[in-house]
């Protein structure tokens, strides 16, 4: 596996390999099986595989402590390793960002609803590195996580008005045995905050059930969700379709049920895709 930590060394190797497809799965790092899901994908599907393991700073927002997310370097380099990554980008903030330099602001109704509500401005921070993580490494596809749905709407519709040549491949939502959706974040979580954390995909396959007896009400179902959920902090139980307007009425094959709750201090989100 070759490790490349500058742009520079990332693109010269990229020349030499022209007539290959290469497969793109940008992280923050602290990888988990989710990740690996969409490294698996990536070498099935491509001849070059590329990780990039980047803590971006621009989309945390004052007062999210960006030092405080795990940051574990060797294990996931261990981890590329081993699922036999073949290129692991891990550049320094320097060589990312420039003094002054041409922002980029996600659209402001679809970013600043859900998460973008919470965190305003983040999605302008994700959407300005994944875009220049894109031109570094000229995918032919780049992988992201049905889990992020609003991240993978934004990243899509970005790739779509700048005529960026690549294809968004949307993986599924890997999860624990109890049905915990993996997440960097789930290190945060004790043991009681695991056990309050599963009553998050419980509510969601209520939800599934409910849909499946007939129920397409959504504020019926988000009720239900909500319900579920009442011992915990609750940011949003929200209903979308996949361009990201609230719907009324479930639609079979285009709607997104999304939830965020809060367990002592760690922002969980998961969600169901009907
Ligand atoms: O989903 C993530 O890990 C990050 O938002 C991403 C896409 C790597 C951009 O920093």
């Amino acid at each position: 596996m070759k490790i490349f930590k500058t742009t520079k060394t990332t693109k010269e190797y990229l020349k030499n390999n022209k007539n290959e497809t290469i497969g793109f799965v940008p992280t923050m790092g602290a990888l988990h099986d989710g990740h690996l899901s969409l490294i698996k994908q990536s070498k099935e599907q491509n001849d070059i595989t590329i990780v990039s393991i980047f803590v971006n700073p621009t989309q945390f927002l004052d007062g999210e402590d960006i030092d405080k997310y795990p940051h574990k370097p060797q294990a996931d380099e261990k981890i590329c390793e081993i699922a036999k990554v073949d290129v692991l980008f891990v550049p320094n903030e320097k060589k990312i960002y420039f003094d002054q330099e041409t922002k980029l602001f996600a659209p402001s109704i679809k970013a600043y609803i859900l998460e973008g509500y919470d965190r305003p401005g983040h999605f302008d921070g994700v959407l300005q590195v994944v875009n220049k993580l894109l031109n570094i490494v000229k995918p032919t596809f780049v992988y992201f996580g049905k889990k992020d749905a609003q991240q993978l709407y934004l990243v899509k519709n970005m790739v779509e008005e700048f005529f960026l040549d690549v294809s968004v491949v949307a993986c599924e939502t890997i999860r624990e045995a109890n049905g915990l959706a993996k997440s960097s974040r789930n290190t945060y979580l004790s043991k009681e905050d695991t056990l309050k954390a599963l009553q998050i995909s419980k509510a969601l396959n209520i939800a599934i059930k409910y849909v499946q007896k007939g129920e397409y009400d959504a504020a019926t179902i988000k009720t239900k969700i909500s319900k579920q959920l009442k011992n915990l902090y609750i940011y949003y139980v929200e209903i979308v379709d996949k361009n990201f307007n609230y719907i009324d009425k479930i639609e079979i094959n285009n709607t997104i049920v999304l939830v965020a709750v809060n367990i002592n201090n760690t922002r969980l989100i998961d969600n169901i895709w009907l």
